[in-house]
């Protein structure tokens, strides 16, 4: 075998929505599976997550792919849509709009839906991607409220910046911008991801939106995916076919790091020398950012070369063609 292969842990994916239930037992669980389920494959991902209480895509592709492959769960589009096609096509799959701007209501205004559509009116306290500003989010939750057929649910939604860095008190600002605009409002809420998850319980609320927590991966720089009780759903497998032996002050050809510790670890006739903590590339996403294509998490790496029981965290292998993995080893 020499190509990288992933394989994806459907166990595993369960037990993780199994933590996040545990972590927030009050909410209900609304599994992020956009993006390609972060690289784990959208509909093999969602088939494992089936028990969630409802699925976030991005795009509206993603969702006829899961609706085409017999997925009835809720389905939030978090981006919303975009034309009045769009809308239809929405409708039509029954599933649930994200409406975080003023064209897109609009849009609802222009459009004969032909049942009550559910509707997630995004409020930006904070992060500046997407949503209303809190001044104008009573002027269009009256908006939606007004639309015929009136919507048959409508909840809010918005999407804490830092929640990864607990020091940070930016989400404790975002909370208190949000406090008053909901108070009074007969509406669901949701607002955490898998950092608020894991560290912010009062971000629970009504829905909790994890993705990161499904796939293993921890959002916090200081604790990797098993220290919170999370599996990781995604491990790459191939072989070595070389070694390098690298000395300190040496950089990688890639990844332009350099040496900052040489621990020889000898193997029958190979020896390789760990770099620095894989942890830390990991982390810094530079791993991501060289090799998005074969890293979209933080995956494990297994190896199937004999003496790969003695490499360590950090190891540089190169395992195809001018690839260069940082090896994890369990
Ligand atoms: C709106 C929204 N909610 C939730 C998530 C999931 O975030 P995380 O992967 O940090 O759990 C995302 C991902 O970017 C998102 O865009």
């Amino acid at each position: 075998m020499r190509l990288i292969r992933a394989r994806i842990d459907s166990a595993a994916l369960r037990a993780n929505l199994r933590a996040v239930r545990a972590r927030a037992p009050h909410s209900r669980v609304m599994a992020v599976v956009k993006a390609n389920a972060y690289g784990h494959g959208l509909v093999p991902a969602a088939l494992a997550l089936a028990d969630a209480d409802a699925f976030a895509v991005a795009r509206l592709e993603e969702a006829v792919t899961l609706r085409d492959h017999g997925l009835r769960r809720r389905m939030v589009l978090l981006e919303g849509v975009f034309d009045a096609a769009q809308l239809a096509q929405a409708a039509q799959l029954e599933l649930d709009l994200v409406v975080h701007q003023w064209v897109q209501i609009a849009l609802l205004e222009a459009f004969r839906a032909p049942r009550p559509l559910s509707l997630w009116l995004k409020v930006d306290t904070g992060m500046n991607r997407l949503g209303f500003r809190p001044e104008e989010f009573r002027a269009a939750w009256q908006r939606l409220r007004q639309l015929q057929p009136a919507p048959s649910e409508l909840r809010v939604m918005t999407h804490l910046a830092c929640a990864d860095d607990p020091d940070d008190g930016a989400s404790a600002e975002q909370l208190q911008r949000l406090q008053p605009l909901v108070a009074g409002l007969e509406a669901e809420l949701s607002i955490a991801n898998s950092a608020a998850i894991l560290a912010l319980p009062q971000a629970h609320a009504h829905w909790v939106r994890p993705g990161l927590a499904l796939y293993g991966v921890s959002p916090f720089i200081a604790q990797r995916g098993g220290q919170l009780g999370l599996r990781a759903a995604m491990t790459l497998e191939s072989t070595v076919i070389a070694l390098r032996d690298i000395g300190i002050g040496d950089t990688t050809e890639q990844a332009k790091f350099t040496v900052e510790r040489a621990e020889s670890v000898r193997g029958e006739q190979q020896h390789v020398r760990c770099l620095c903590d894989v942890q830390q590339i990991v982390d810094s996403s530079s791993l991501r950012r060289l090799h998005p294509h074969l890293l979209p998490t933080a995956a494990p790496l297994r190896i199937g070369w004999p003496g790969a029981a003695q490499l360590r965290h950090g190891s540089l292998v190169r395992i195809g063609c001018g690839t260069y993995v940082f090896a994890v080893v369990d």
